[in-house]
């Protein structure tokens, strides 16, 4: 079989030595004589896993002991719900829109009270994060919602708004763990695991202690937060397989050097991908240099009548779903984490080829 590189925008790659570890324990984790998927999530086997991924997870990110670490279902968009849920209370909140993923949160906030949209890429395409200056920040806003990874057309945040003490609440399902972040920045940092952390089903939610206990008597209990801290997660039966893989994972990145190691290797693919794409008229990428995300690469080919062509050759030299999102077109090449600089360059190499023969 032809090596194989995956830069799906999620589900995403893994870590093949997660996927083995994953393998060589399915049938009996730690001579329980039962496979993950098979536990009480109550029992002390599955007790002990929940809690040493949430330890790594902490060491990891660093995350200061005011904040609480949740493990919920329901995705990145049941939050968008959640979100002003818990923590409206009677005040409106700010959001700022920067591409398709904050769009969509404005969209589901709005259901739940007054939502103020601050700033806003949508008439310029979402290609750069918009000067902070220029945004209408509320001082009495509930909290500042942002996404500091825009997924579909590739826009990172490099730096954040001063906001006066509102609290910030962050999307960051595509770029969790990828760099370093100083989490005492943050109200909230929430995010869907099937890009950086694991698979599909689990949704993590870092929240500052103070935040909790401002939910709406509607907001149902299993995405209360407060209700979920106090019952670590387990006010209902938690994702706990997802679990168990973003545990391996969290070990493998430690084993890696953790995230400040990985960010070094994040900055490398990125740059080797762009500087590729900059060299050339052949391809584009439409995002300002600084907020560039080093995770999600959209780019297009100037003659869009090969893009098929393109996709069918890339398919054939083991690239796969380098097919951009519907919302935008074009081509996109997710590199996270598990993704090695290898699978870059064999990109880059392909694109080459490409291009020299059209
Ligand atoms: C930044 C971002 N937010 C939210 C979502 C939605 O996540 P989910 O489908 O897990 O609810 C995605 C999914 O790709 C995303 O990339």
């Amino acid at each position: 079989m032809t090596k194989i590189y995956n830069f799906s925008a999620g589900p995403a790659v893994l870590p093949k030595p997660v996927l083995e570890r994953a393998q060589a324990e399915m049938l009996d984790w730690h001579g329980s004589g039962m496979s993950v998927m098979e536990m009480s999530h109550r029992g002390k086997e599955f007790m002990s896993i929940l809690e040493k991924a949430e330890a790594d997870l902490r060491s990891l990110m660093n995350i200061p002991s005011n904040y609480k670490v949740l493990f919920l279902q329901g995705g990145a968009i049941a939050e968008n719900a959640m979100i002003p849920l818990n923590l409206l209370n009677g005040k409106s909140a700010d959001y700022a829109i920067t591409g398709g993923w904050s769009k969509r949160s404005v969209e589901d906030a709005g259901a739940y009270g007054t939502i103020n949209v601050v700033a806003s890429t949508e008439a310029e395409q979402y290609k750069h994060v918009p000067d902070f200056a220029s945004w209408n920040l509320n001082k009495d806003a509930a909290y500042l919602h942002i996404c500091t990874n825009e997924t579909m057309s590739g826009v990172e945040f490099d730096s954040l708004p001063n906001t006066n003490g509102v609290p910030i609440v962050a999307d960051m399902s595509s770029h969790i763990l990828s760099r370093e972040v100083d989490v005492s920045q943050y109200g909230v940092i929430y995010g869907g695991a099937q890009k950086n952390i694991g698979p599909a089903g689990l949704c993590i939610v870092i929240v500052r202690e103070d935040l909790l206990g401002n939910a709406s008597p509607l907001t149902p209990a299993v995405f209360n937060w407060k209700t979920q801290a106090e019952n670590i997660s387990m006010i209902n039966t938690p994702p706990t397989y997802s679990i168990y893989i973003a545990g391996l994972v969290f070990e493998w990145l430690q084993a890696q050097g953790g995230v400040a190691a990985i960010e070094q290797v994040n900055i490398a693919k990125a740059k080797l991908l762009y500087d590729y794409i900059d060299s050339t008229d052949f391809y584009v990428n439409h995002v300002a240099v600084n907020n560039r995300s080093r995770m999600n690469i959209p780019f297009y080919l100037a003659d869009e009548s090969l893009n098929a062509e393109f996709l069918k050759g890339a398919e054939a030299n083991g690239l796969l779903q380098l097919k951009g999102h519907r919302a935008v077109g074009g081509m996109r090449a997710s590199i996270y984490n598990a993704m090695p600089i290898e699978g870059v360059q064999a990109l880059v190499d392909y694109m080459k080829a490409f291009e020299v023969s059209h």
